[in-house]
């Protein structure tokens, strides 16, 4: 059992951020690992990143957005109350070095899961670059968190409620004219965001990580459910990846695939409301 230590609703409860006790775990993590947890002992096992850790305190921190069954779930859930299981870290951490300019790109929930990303660039002596986005101001989160750690950051929104208008990909163009010396874009957000930046950075021949989000179940390699093609080679996101040379990928196939249960995680949804 792990105890949530503290909970704190961002963006209007849409997106929520938990501490919790898992001392073994902090121990390990490392920046772009995840843990997969059951809320309960009937739950699903669903994936979440860890967004950051105190490994003296013994805390993880995952952010998440409210998107179906579990997940409201987990948004009910109270401080101090406590999760089933948790499993971690998974995943192959971040290739983190130093290799002097980074822009660090995160969309909506994303940001969450480029955070620690973000975080450690900046301790291995980068100079980062952050651009976030959101659909509306209200939704923009961790914006003080990724100032702290950036050298310069950009906010968007999609409808100019807060920030420069437009998408994440606006600003990166410009950054990608006018900075030469980047060396690197991290992306991660929605696939076709992730899809996007890598259409762009291609053109400028700025090597690309991102994150993919797969569905996954077992986490560690054995069920096949992460598939993802990368290079026209099957890799299986939770034990290759998460994180793959974003120019590589084929976001077409990872979108039909994400979408197969649209329907029966709709159904799965009203059935838990009602
Ligand atoms: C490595 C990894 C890290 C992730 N980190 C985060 C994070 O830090 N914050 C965050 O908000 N979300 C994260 N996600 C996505 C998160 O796992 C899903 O939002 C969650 O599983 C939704 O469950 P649900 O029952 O609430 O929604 P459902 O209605 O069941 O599903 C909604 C959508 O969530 C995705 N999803 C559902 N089940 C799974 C599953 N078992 N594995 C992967 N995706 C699933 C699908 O795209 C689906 O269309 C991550 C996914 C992966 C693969
Ligand atoms: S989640 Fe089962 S193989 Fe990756």
């Amino acid at each position: 059992m792990f105890q949530i230590s503290r909970k704190q609703e961002l963006a209007k409860g849409t997106i929520v951020r938990f501490d919790i006790v898992a001392p073994k775990i902090a121990k390990k993590a490392q920046a772009g690992q995840f843990i997969i947890l059951r809320v309960n002992e009937t739950g699903e096992r669903i994936p979440m990143t860890i967004a950051d850790k105190d490994e003296f305190a013994g805390i993880i921190t995952i952010i998440f957005q409210v998107v179906g069954k579990t997940t409201a779930l987990m948004r009910s859930l109270k401080e101090g109350d406590f999760i089933r299981d948790v499993a971690g870290p998974l995943g192959r951490p971040a290739e983190v070095e130093k290799i002097g300019t980074v822009v660090m790109v995160g969309g909506g929930t994303g940001v969450a899961i480029l955070h620690h990303v973000a975080k450690s660039f900046k301790e291995a002596g980068n100079f980062v670059i952050s651009i976030i986005g959101a659909r509306e101001k209200e939704l923009v989160i961790l914006e003080r968190e990724m100032d702290l750690l950036s050298d310069e950051l950009v906010v968007t929104t999609d409808d100019g409620s807060y920030g420069v208008r437009g998408f994440v990909t606006q600003p990166l163009e410009k950054y990608l004219q006018e900075r030469k010396e980047i060396k690197l874009v991290y992306a991660i957000g929605p696939i076709v965001m992730m899809k996007n930046v890598c259409a762009l950075t291609k053109k400028f021949d700025v090597p690309t990580i991102v994150s993919l989000n797969p569905i996954m179940i077992d986490g560690t390699g054995m069920c096949g459910g992460c598939r993802v093609n990368i290079n026209n080679k099957v890799q299986f996101a939770c034990v290759d990846g998460p994180d793959f040379d974003g120019h590589q990928v084929d976001f077409n196939e990872l979108m039909n695939r994400n979408s197969i249960y649209l329907k029966d995680e709709k159904d799965c949804m009203l059935f838990s409301i009602h």
